[in-house]
């Protein structure tokens, strides 16, 4: 989207040292971050197929989106098009705000997010304690539309996440995502993945992962886990759909009722289509598994990982599986992790995959095992 910068062609000696500053403390920033693991999460019950999670909770803003983040202010800055005043405006169900937050507390930005308002309250309190302001909009589909009409007003500029995700990130180069999970699945035993599992909320992961796996010649196929009311999966499977009516996905982040510009179906190898339920089924089964919280859209990676695990088993196929573990479910406190909320949903344990049971028991299930 064209945005209108009165100032980009009047700039002065002291605005282009800052961003010169602020572009070295980028650069030194993701220089000095450590690489988010990899885990593995050991299978019974499917010999030679081996699941990984590339944890990208471990990001010091505590999501997949701090690698976005780091990229759109790179992107902004390397364009001219932020002083050091200019106020950061950015669209987002939470966690791109969350780490855009993170990153203009480190540049000393001041930052605006705008957030629909059925958006864990954690998250919004996150981003309220890195200096970030929050305005709630009841309809979560002009979250765009406002965040670009403030930005507009307040000659501020606008991080447009959902245009500028494919473009900010650079598929080829190291430090993306697809390059760190390809480096490290290199050392695993059965090497390179066959399969990559994510979700898509710009689409910008799903893009990346999936033109870094062509660029480099590698065989990985990508597949997106999509909910059942986003039209992503729809728009895949006819091209001429590019809009969804009706209720959004419980599932913060992923899933949209417009096709972004981000999103290139041309990618991806498959969609698997989740119920929001078993994304929260999916979600607290890993959480119990990890001893440690898990957020929903991780419950929808798990979710696709076991239907395509399951697949392979019965086709007596081998291979690694990488999935996204995205952000840790403490964000989801007020809702995927709250009982009350997922009845008063609907959401019941029995919308699990049964593969989740066969292939990642719980403890008291691999005690029965064992004991029979
Ligand atoms: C919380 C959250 N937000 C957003 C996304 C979508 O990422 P992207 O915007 O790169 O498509 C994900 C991906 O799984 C996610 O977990």
């Amino acid at each position: 989207m064209a945005q209108d910068i009165g100032y980009a062609a009047e700039q002065d000696d002291t605005v282009r040292e800052w961003q010169t500053r602020a572009i070295a403390r980028l650069r030194a920033e993701q220089a000095s971050a450590p690489e988010t693991p990899l885990i593995e999460l050991p299978l019974t019950d499917a010999p030679g197929i081996r699941l990984f999670l590339k944890d990208e909770s471990a990001h010091a803003s505590g999501s997949l989106k701090h690698r976005l983040a780091r990229s759109l202010f790179l992107h902004a800055l390397c364009n001219g098009r932020i002083s050091p005043d200019t106020l950061i405006v950015e669209a987002s169900s939470g966690s791109t705000a969350v780490s855009a937050a993170w990153f203009a507390r480190l540049l000393g930005l001041p930052f605006l997010a705008v957030v629909p308002a059925c958006t864990a309250r954690e998250k919004i309190l996150q981003i309220e304690a890195l200096g970030g302001t929050c305005r709630e909009v009841a309809d979560p589909r002009t979250i765009q539309s406002e965040a670009a009409r403030i930005a507009r007003e307040c000659t501020g500029y606008h991080l447009d996440q959902f245009t500028l995700a494919e473009r900010a990130t650079d598929y080829r180069a190291s430090g993306n995502i697809a390059q760190a999970i390809f480096a490290q699945m290199a050392d695993v035993p059965g090497g390179l993945p066959r399969w990559i599992v994510c979700g898509a909320g710009t689409g910008g992961t799903a893009t990346t992962l999936g033109r870094h796996a062509r660029y480099m010649g590698h065989a990985a196929r990508l597949a997106v886990a999509d909910p059942e009311a986003s039209v992503f999966h729809r728009h895949y499977a006819d091209r001429s759909v590019s809009r969804v009516e009706g209720a959004l996905s419980c599932v913060e982040g992923i899933g949209r009722a417009a096709v972004e510009l981000s999103f290139t179906p041309e990618v991806i190898d498959r969609m698997v289509v989740v119920h929001d339920g078993a994304g929260m089924a999916a979600a607290h089964h890993l959480s119990a598994l990890m001893g440690r919280s898990c957020g929903p859209s991780t419950g929808v990676n798990l979710h696709a990982c076991m239907e395509i695990v399951a697949e392979m088993v019965a086709r007596g196929e081998t291979g690694n599986l990488v999935t996204i573990l995205c952000d840790s479910g403490e964000r989801y406190r007020s809702t995927c992790h709250d009982p009350q909320w997922c009845e008063a949903k609907g959401f019941t344990p029995d919308d699990a995959h049964p593969a989740l049971a066969r292939f990642l028991p719980l403890m008291p299930d691999l005690a029965r095992r064992a004991a029979a």
